[in-house]
């Protein structure tokens, strides 16, 4: 079956033609991202980003579908992001969709975006043993899940204030160096000394599992006063390395505590920041230690893309045949990414 993904929740317009079924293959894929048009305010501009979603979401879709070599009529499925986002970019891509699939008669699944970013790494490893726990840490989410099997499962923990990409793109932010911060701040750790300055972790009150990052960011400003913060500088280059190795630490340990809790056969790092080194590095020699097989999306499906609203999308219409995927309003719209599953600890 051929499936179309559609996927604008935030600053990324993307289309993706896909193959599911025997020979499963991403076939196209047209992506926009609108890194430029934000860059000058240093984070995302939520009317910007829908007005951009709107000039490009039909170009895309056709270059696509032109790239796969399929006919709009060949496609089976219709697949796009219901949520969490920006309410003016998910509504370009959800009407966008409903259009195609009044016009087409295609059924259109509803996808959660957290729970395609933990689709990600299945499209190229499609063997992921359950149970698994399944990190997803972007621009908007810091959290881990805890699922059984692939539509069942439960959240373990949050972040209580920033994501950590955010708190990438803030400190990116305040010293000038553009958006987003994730990026630059992995192309320049090469250049400091990560150990240089210490970050003390944040503990919760309650004991509880969440993350909390706004700590580290106020940590970063308040030595950032102290010290030459001319760009080029040795300290400069020692304080945002030292600033990446804190935040990166502090998620694998959180991580690797959970998964020895929890009966978890795979690990999967997936989102935005799972794009970077050093995260990628770490996290490979945490779970080689404990013998714990790790799965990371691709680079490009790391970040905001289509391909996993699609491949999510024909799991989910594999999964619940009896939704109405032709009401437009209706069950198959439902928010859960997940069944809940009861707890084990
Ligand atoms: O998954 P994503 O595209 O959008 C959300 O769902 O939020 O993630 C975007 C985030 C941004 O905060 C960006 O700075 C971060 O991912 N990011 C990175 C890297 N590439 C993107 N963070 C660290 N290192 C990277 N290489
Ligand atoms: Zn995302």
């Amino acid at each position: 079956m051929y499936v179309l993904g559609i996927e604008s929740s935030c600053d990324e317009t993307a289309v993706a033609v896909v193959r599911r079924g025997e020979r499963d293959a991403v076939l196209a894929e047209a992506i926009k991202s609108q890194d430029e048009q934000h860059a000058p305010y240093g984070g995302i501009v939520p009317e910007i980003a829908a007005r951009t979603h709107v000039e490009v979401i039909d170009r895309l879709c056709r270059q696509a579908l032109e790239q796969s070599g399929i006919d709009i009529r060949e496609l089976g499925l219709l697949a796009v992001t219901q949520g969490p986002g920006l309410v003016g970019s998910l509504l370009v891509g959800l009407s966008f969709a409903k259009g195609l699939s009044l016009a087409h008669r295609l059924p259109l699944v509803p996808v959660d975006h957290v729970a395609a970013h933990i689709e990600a790494p299945f499209i190229t490893r499609p063997g992921i043993a359950y149970p698994l726990l399944a990190l997803v840490v972007s621009g908007g989410h810091t959290s881990l899940f805890y699922q059984e099997a692939k539509f069942v499962g439960r959240l373990v923990a949050k972040t209580r204030d920033d994501a950590a990409g955010e708190v990438m793109d803030k400190i990116a932010k305040h010293f000038g160096l553009g958006y987003p911060g994730g990026p630059l701040l992995d192309s320049l750790y090469s250049k400091g000394v990560p150990g240089r300055f210490r970050f003390s972790s944040p503990r919760m009150s309650d004991g509880g599992d969440d993350f909390s990052f706004s700590g580290y960011k106020s940590a970063a400003l308040r030595l950032a006063r102290e010290l030459d913060m001319s760009p080029g500088s040795t300290d400069f280059h020692d304080l945002l390395a030292s600033f990446l190795n804190a935040l990166v630490e502090y998620l694998v340990g959180k991580t690797i505590a959970v998964t020895r809790a929890l009966p978890v056969r795979s690990l999967i790092v997936s989102g935005g920041v799972s794009r970077n080194a050093l995260l990628r590095r770490r996290f490979g020699e945490a779970c080689a230690t404990l013998a714990l097989p790790l799965y990371l999306p691709e680079p490009r499906y790391c970040t905001d893309n289509a391909a996993m609203i699609a491949w999510l999308g024909h799991e989910k219409y594999r999964a619940f045949p009896n939704l109405d995927y032709f009401d437009l309003s209706g069950n198959g719209y439902s928010r859960a990414p997940f069944r809940e599953s009861k707890r084990h600890r």
